[in-house]
């Protein structure tokens, strides 16, 4: 008798185990996405989800979808006018909240102090939370002290997580540092193999400001997902030119944010921790920058 209550003990253990490790895999817990330390402690992860033109219940899904496929770092901005619909996707997937790395901008009509605690409350609402994890000025345009000053008030209020900038150039990140209380912890900017940007990185790491890269594929432009340069490199890793653009970035130490509504592409995007590009894939992919804009109508 003793040896069977052990045994069924035993049994019960057991698939107490296997059904909790297929739960997981389900809920997407296996995916690992690194972390990047911010200058101010906070981690980020170094992959995450772009959400531009993602709108209403196309928004709604595949904000949804990605966080059950594991991606918990979400890029929006007012402007893009899908903070609801992000936010709606984000209650659809039943996640807590705590676990995802929610971020958004600051639009140029808003700057100023003032203007800027108003946007911001009016993007928490959106969104449905009570803080954010990363709250970007979107443009270097107009009053950029008083809503920088207006997001140190924020920060220290603990409503946001961490400070930052978007489409800065080292001279206009160089004017805030000197003038901020708070450093901003990242300038996200325009990153792709058609417009690297080295010279920019170094200058904005310099400043201890973490670089994030908007539009990585440069949204499909200059036939980057047939790119021959690209594709070679990724039959060597069984890899497409996606995933090889992702760890080209991810390699060069920057955070990612590529953005589809097609959850197949969601999948191969994640991908991309489990491969090394080489010294010379690094040099043959650095030969195809074009060292312009690849969005010249958004300059
Ligand atoms: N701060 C700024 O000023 C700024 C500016 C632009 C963008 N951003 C941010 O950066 C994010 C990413 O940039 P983006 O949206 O401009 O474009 P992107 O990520 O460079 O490209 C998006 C396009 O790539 C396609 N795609 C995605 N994964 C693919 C794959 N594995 N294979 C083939 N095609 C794939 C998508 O296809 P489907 O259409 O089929 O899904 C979509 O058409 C934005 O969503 C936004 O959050 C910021």
């Amino acid at each position: 008798m003793k040896k069977f209550i052990k045994n069924a003990a035993l049994l019960w253990a057991f698939l107490a185990v296997t059904t909790m490790s297929i739960a997981q895999s389900n809920y997407g817990k296996t995916v690992f996405i690194p972390t990047k330390t911010l200058n101010n402690g906070v981690k980020m992860p170094a992959l995450g989800f772009g959400t531009l033109e993602l709108n209403d219940s196309v928004g709604i899904n595949s904000v949804a979808k990605a966080i059950s496929l594991g991606y918990r770092l979400f890029d929006t901005a007012t402007i893009y006018g899908n903070e609801e619909a992000v936010g709606k996707g984000i209650k659809k997937s039943g996640i807590d909240r705590k676990k995802l790395f929610i971020s958004t901008k600051l639009w140029v009509s808003d700057m100023g102090y003032e203007n800027t605690k108003k946007a911001f409350e009016r993007s928490l609402k959106k969104l449905g939370v009570d803080y954010l994890d990363m709250y970007l000025i979107h443009r270097p345009h107009g009053d950029v002290q008083g809503s920088w000053k207006a997001m140190e008030e924020l920060y220290k209020e603990g409503k946001i997580r961490a400070i930052g900038v978007s489409n800065f150039d080292s001279v206009q990140l160089a004017d805030l540092m000197a003038k901020a209380e708070i450093k901003p912890a990242v300038n996200q900017i325009e990153l792709n193999p058609f417009f690297q940007q080295p010279k920019m990185q170094r200058m904005i790491e310099k400043f201890g400001v973490q670089v994030e890269g908007w539009s990585p594929f440069a949204q499909g432009r200059n036939g980057l997902f047939t790119n021959k340069v690209l594709v070679e490199i990724g039959k060597k890793y069984n890899k497409t030119a996606a995933q090889v653009t992702l760890r080209w970035l991810i390699q060069r130490g920057i955070i990612v944010i590529p953005r589809t509504s097609n959850p197949a592409y969601m999948k191969e995007n994640l991908n991309v921790f489990d491969f090394k590009l080489n010294k010379s894939d690094m040099q043959k992919i650095a030969a195809l920058d074009k060292k312009t804009s690849q969005f010249p109508e958004w300059n």
